[in-house]
């Protein structure tokens, strides 16, 4: 691989450092992927319109979000186990975020723990929460969240269970293991001898950080794995959200939304902001893309609830698109985790970067030297997906 371009030559670097395993579970879906792929696809086919001539010369990138500024509308989106991918992945990212002035989560299954994450920050990050079945351990990491200095908590929604991901099954990450499955993975690490030497000799320790010390007995990642599995709380409901509120002051967002009526009721239960989401085609396959969901949900939205977008974003020609949809602000998942685990936190900065300077030509060509002028006249006229009502 010659020096990388895009967030594609990243992904390529990723496939070729990692082991099949964990590559496979950072790129792969649920089921046969449909959504997946519609999610990239969507924003492929969308065209836009070139306009030229226009002083485009002095364009900037910031972007409020939650009552804060940040240098670029992108956010890393919470992306368990990202200390397996690199060393000390978290840790890493969270770094590369505060340089670039752009917002970090931190998963509940991350590989650093939030105190050696919050310990490399010069910014407060934001905290990710999966609703456990165990509510004193959901309240303890809030606790912990909260002592750490994170004032902004998504509550992700769209997991009562794990999606089926048939790539993670057979490859033997998930479901039952056989010793064929075990000694096929133990050869897939010491094939990446790269991976070996960075992650598993010098990344230790690799277990899941937050959780560690809330578990009996959890000494390593497999044992931990089988008691969160169990943990993922099919019964939450709306009303579960009070709780929430109680156990936590801060910025509210609910990561997971891509009906109306579900925003509809995001809003009347005075969340902060949503994130349209399908997990990155990771949870229910045959939901459409996110691109196609963001304007009827900002529609009944309002005022009172920011709408953030994730699924699919792999440029900053991307990023544009999104936010002249109408979403506030965007996130990335796999794209920051290809960068982190092909170059650590030095391919991670050189990956935003790119999408900078790709949001740059988008925004010049259409027209545009500030985000907030963005909407869907750049898009060509019969372009746009049908909307609700139409
Ligand atoms: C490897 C991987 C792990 C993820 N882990 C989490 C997680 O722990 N919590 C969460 O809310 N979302 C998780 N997600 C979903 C991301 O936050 C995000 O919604 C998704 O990656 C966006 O799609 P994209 O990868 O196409 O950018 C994960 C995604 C990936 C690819």
């Amino acid at each position: 691989m010659k020096i990388p371009a895009s967030v594609s030559d990243y992904r390529t670097m990723a496939r070729q450092r990692l082991p099949r395993q964990l590559f496979d579970y950072i790129d792969g879906g649920s089921y046969a992927e449909w959504t997946l792929a519609e999610n990239t696809n969507a924003f492929e086919r969308l065209t836009l319109r070139q306009r030229v001539l226009k002083d485009v010369s002095d364009i900037q990138f910031n972007k409020n979000i939650l009552g804060q500024e940040f240098k670029l509308p992108i956010a890393l989106a919470p992306v368990g186990l990202a200390g397996s991918f690199a060393n000390r992945g978290e840790v890493q990212a969270v770094k590369v975020a505060n340089d670039l002035g752009i917002p970090f989560c931190l998963s509940t299954v991350s590989i650093c723990a939030m105190e050696e994450v919050a310990d490399a920050a010069t910014q407060p990050f934001w905290y990710q929460l999966y609703m456990l079945r165990d509510k004193q351990v959901a309240a303890n990491l809030l606790k912990r969240a909260k002592a750490v200095g994170c004032e902004t908590l998504i509550l992700t929604v769209d997991l009562p269970f794990p999606g089926a991901r048939y790539r993670d099954t057979r490859n033997g990450l998930s479901g039952k293991q056989n010793l064929t499955t075990k000694l096929k993975r133990i050869v897939d690490f010491v094939s990446h001898p790269r991976w070996l030497w960075d992650v598993a000799i010098t990344g230790k320790p690799l277990v899941f950080g937050n959780l560690v010390q809330e578990v009996a007995n959890a000494k390593s990642l497999d044992d931990i794995q089988g008691w969160i599995s169990e943990q993922f709380d099919p019964t939450i409901t709306w009303q579960d959200l009070k709780w929430v509120r109680d156990q936590w002051p801060g910025k509210l967002i609910l990561k997971g939304i891509m009906d109306t009526d579900d925003a509809k009721l995001a809003v009347a239960h005075h969340v902060d902001a949503i994130i349209v989401s399908n997990h990155g085609g990771r949870q229910l396959d045959s939901v459409p893309a996110t691109l196609n969901a963001i304007a009827d949900i900002k529609a009944v939205a309002g005022d009172n609830c920011e709408v953030l977008v994730d699924s699919g974003i792999r440029s900053g020609l991307d990023v544009v698109k999104a936010m002249a949809m109408g979403a506030d602000f965007t996130l990335i998942g796999r794209p920051w985790v290809y960068a982190l685990a092909a170059n650590g936190g030095e391919g991670l900065k050189h990956m935003l970067e790119l999408m900078q300077d790709e949001m740059r030509i988008a925004m010049a060509l259409t027209g545009h030297s500030r985000i907030a002028d963005l909407g869907q006249h750049i898009f060509a006229a019969n372009q746009l997906p049908q909307h609700e009502g139409q």
